[in-house]
């Protein structure tokens, strides 16, 4: 069996998110389970691609409406990944020192375009298609719809959908970007009177797959006006929960960290990797310091942050680091706090993927209030880490956190409110003054194993379970 992953992200390449890290582990693990596993993305102008050397091994010239554009498919001269990926190089539109951005709609359907032309050259096709997102989202219209594709429609295409709030929605004046198809079908791309790739995607693609089971029933309340399709569309649709890159992600090896730990030496480990945050952020390592990390946007609860964060820390029995960039406001009300509660709280409006480890490594407890969490990879990073997480129960985060009270190891609450939150951090405050308790929770959730070696064989079983491609 031969994969082919596509994603707008790949950890270390590109990463804005969680799909980085998901793209840049599961064909590695797909690998070592005896499946050939590639990635196909776009040729970014980022450090990854400056750093490296890069060597064509296919090239043409694309349509895209009324525009033709040149596209290479290149590979790294020497492969220092631990996956072959493939880089979709169009300039002038992928080449761009950003992943998303405004004119996405013309860049991700040239993006896939070029996959498909390409993989239509392939002397030995794909046997799965693996897309991921509505970046990814036509091509499984396009194998099924698209004339010139015809060759490619027996390749069984997957969807993953890691997050069903962004759809990729442009207007019908663009639809001649997409190759010609039976014009009787454009039913297929339609969404509420807009195209939506990611509604295109469900509709079309052999399964569906979100990346947790909790996710998956959520979506057929609450999934951006695609309640109804997901529900019609229930039969082919699973949840496979993510799982970490347990090598990337090891505080025992981990080279970003101040000091290295196992469960053998954690509390050394811990302390070291804290007291460097405190110094650095200047805090008293005396107190219980907690950490949110992440995109500052209202799926992820950041903007109820201000609020909770002044009340706690007006108390000063815990310490409070953030580091995250995204929404202004949230940002500066963040930033704001800083004046008010200097000793105790700081920020670092950014990113900073170093700074991500140190912090996992460093903090007490992680702070995950998301109002929507399709799985979430920072409480797997947490856990591994030793430090416990606080969420909200919802999507993965219900999947992988079970409550201290309910005989579990993390704190958890049910609203996105503020006053919810308050009352989560109250708890673990005061689980902190528990130090056996606190110590032998800390050591119970680093040997929790999230590596992907689980859900890597569910994703070679959903493979397996669809009828064989005609040409395998
Ligand atoms: P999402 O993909 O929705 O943002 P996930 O929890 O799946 O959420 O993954 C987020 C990933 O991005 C994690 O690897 C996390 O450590 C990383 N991350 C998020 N924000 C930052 C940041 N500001 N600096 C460094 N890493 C970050
Ligand atoms: C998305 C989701 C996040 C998930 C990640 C990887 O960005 O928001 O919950 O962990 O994708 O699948």
């Amino acid at each position: 069996m031969n994969v082919i992953h596509v994603s707008a992200e790949c950890y270390p390449v590109a990463k804005v998110g969680g799909l980085g890290d998901v793209v840049g582990s599961l064909p590695k693990y797909q690998q070592q389970a005896g499946v050939s596993a590639k990635v196909v993305m776009p040729f970014y102008d980022n450090k990854f691609t400056a750093a490296h050397k890069f060597e064509s091994v296919y090239e043409s010239e694309l349509v895209l409406g009324k525009d033709t554009f040149s596209f290479r498919i290149l590979k790294l001269k020497k492969n220092i990944l631990e996956i072959e990926v493939l880089f979709v190089d169009i300039p002038g539109l992928l080449f761009k020192d950003y992943v998303y951005s405004e004119d996405d709609t013309a860049r991700f359907t040239a993006f896939q375009i070029a996959v498909m032309d390409w993989m239509l050259t392939l002397k030995t096709k794909p046997s799965i298609i693996h897309c991921h997102d509505h970046h990814t989202g036509l091509i499984p219209f396009m194998a099924q719809e698209c004339f010139k594709y015809q060759a490619l429609n027996q390749i069984p295409v997957i969807l993953t959908i890691h997050n069903a709030q962004y759809q990729g929605w442009f207007s019908h004046d663009k639809v001649h970007y997409l190759p010609a198809f039976d014009i009787n079908h454009i039913g297929l791309l339609d969404w509420d009177g807009v195209i939506n790739p990611l509604a295109a995607g469900i509709k079309c693609a052999w399964r569906v797959t979100t990346v947790s089971p909790s996710y998956m029933k959520e979506l057929q309340q609450v999934a951006n006006g695609l309640e109804s399709l997901l529900s019609h569309e229930n039969q082919k649709c699973i949840g496979i929960l993510n799982g970490i890159d347990a090598e990337v992600w090891n505080p025992e090896t981990d080279e970003f960290i101040a000091k290295n730990y196992s469960t053998k030496n954690i509390q050394t480990g811990k302390t070291a990797n804290k007291k460097w945050l405190c110094k650095e952020f200047g805090f008293s390592a005396s107190k219980p310091l907690f950490a949110f990390i992440g995109r500052l946007v209202y799926e992820k609860g950041a903007d109820l942050l201000p609020e909770v964060l002044d009340k706690v820390l007006s108390e000063k029995k815990c310490s409070v680091l953030i580091l995250g960039s995204g929404n202004p406001e949230v940002e500066k009300d963040l930033k704001n706090l800083q004046k008010k509660h200097i000793g105790v709280y700081n920020t670092f409006i950014g990113y900073d993927e170093k700074l991500s480890h140190l912090i996992y490594a460093g903090a007490d407890f992680l702070l995950m209030p998301s109002r929507v969490e399709p799985c979430g990879l920072n409480q797997l990073y947490s856990l591994r880490y030793g430090t416990i997480p606080l969420v909200r129960s919802i999507g993965g985060l219900k999947d992988t956190v079970m409550d201290v009270e309910d005989g579990g190891f993390g704190f958890s609450h049910q609203e996105s409110s503020a006053e919810d939150i308050l009352q989560t951090l109250n708890r673990a405050i005061a689980f902190y003054k528990d130090q056996p308790a606190f110590k032998k929770t800390r050591k119970h959730i680093m040997g929790i194993d999230h590596s992907w070696n689980v859900s890597a064989q569910k994703y070679i079983d959903l493979y397996n379970s669809i009828k064989p491609a005609k040409n395998e």
